[in-house]
């Protein structure tokens, strides 16, 4: 057999191999036991003894090519990275190891920022108060009487932060704004107040020692029952859907009078519907008023108070509160 034949066939076979199989068969074909060089080598006893020299120098030559272009692409093929064979469907999708993806607003911010659109469509502006209030601010002046239930120490976050001053508290209700408003804006005020509010309730599925409160206020000259009715009426068509319909029940508060409670009726899909609670409402009393130096006589005044994680978690289908806490941004990424 020719060897430079060989060499030469062996290096082209060797440019066509891209697996380790096809590496394998080249091995067998040209390095293996009965291999092409082992029959080559053999082929020396039949070769005239002045010729067995360079004979077995050029075939240790050829030996040494063929050997080295087998270990060479042995070892690129190793180095490849294994084909991957089939998809494995529980790999998480690379978005998520995304470190750059930008955030996105609370579902809760996204909700007041929503309803702070809608209000200010009807005329109302946004007013603020502090978290950390005063008797005064969060039941007196809303004539909530020092035995009232609500006052209780135990339903509330005082703070004995100064022996000798009266105690601060977190705030239980929005409806300390209505009182920060009405000392510093002379009527007419229509405004609304989102914020926070705190009560030591055991937190479970449908309570927080913290959740979001929207307060709405207007006083002005003959504002009505009729006019109070109406603004709840639209905001629940306007958020809701104008399918939605709107209910008003007597009920007690100490800060209105007359009070109610107004739900809204949800129709599902197959028909059936309930009535939620969305909130309370009222005629601000004439108490509320005078506490902060306006004349019942000629001001009145509707006031109402919602519960801002009722309405996200009955938009969004949402089963547990303390989800919406939790800062798990697989459950806040749904609504980025
Ligand atoms: N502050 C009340 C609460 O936390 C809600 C409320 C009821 C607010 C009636 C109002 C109102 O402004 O008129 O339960």
């Amino acid at each position: 057999m020719d060897l430079t034949e060989l060499v030469n066939a062996a290096q082209a076979e060797m440019t066509a191999v891209q697996t380790a199989e096809q590496l394998e068969s080249f091995r067998i074909k040209y390095l293996g036991a009965k291999g092409l060089l082992k029959q080559a080598s053999d082929h020396i006893k039949q070769i005239p003894a002045d010729q067995k020299r360079s004979y077995g120098q050029a075939l240790n030559a050829v030996k040494q090519t063929i050997t080295e272009a087998f270990e060479r692409r042995k070892s690129e093929l190793e180095s490849q990275p294994t084909a991957v064979k089939g998809v494995d469907v529980t790999e998480p999708g690379r978005i998520s190891h995304d470190p750059y993806r930008p955030g996105c607003l609370h579902l809760i911010q996204q909700t007041i920022d929503d309803l702070i659109d809608l209000f200010s469509q009807m005329g109302y502006s946004v007013a603020d108060g502090p978290e950390l209030e005063d008797e005064f601010h969060n039941f007196e002046a809303l004539n909530v009487p020092l035995d009232h239930p609500a006052r209780h120490p135990l339903d509330n976050f005082y703070l004995d932060l100064k022996p000798d001053e009266p105690p601060l508290m977190l705030r239980s209700q929005t409806s300390s704004v209505q009182i920060r408003v009405l000392e510093s804006h002379k009527p007419p005020v229509r405004i609304i107040a989102p914020g926070r509010v705190y009560r030591p309730d055991t937190v479970d599925a449908t309570h927080s020692f913290m959740f979001h409160q929207l307060e709405g206020l207007y006083v002005d000259k003959n504002v009505t029952m009729v006019d109070l009715k109406t603004c709840i009426d639209l905001f629940a068509r306007a958020f809701f859907g104008d399918s939605v319909r709107t209910r008003f029940r007597p009920s007690f508060f100490p800060f209105t009078e007359p009070s109610a409670e107004f739900d809204i009726q949800f129709t599902s899909t197959g028909g059936s519907s309930r009535w939620v609670e969305l909130g309370g409402c009222g005629m601000v009393d004439p108490n509320v008023l005078s506490a902060v130096g306006i004349d019942p006589q000629i001001y009145s005044g509707f006031a109402f108070g919602l519960g801002i994680e009722r309405i996200v978690m009955r938009r969004h289908g949402i089963a547990d509160i303390r989800d919406l806490f939790q800062n798990d941004v697989r459950f806040l990424r749904q609504f980025a």
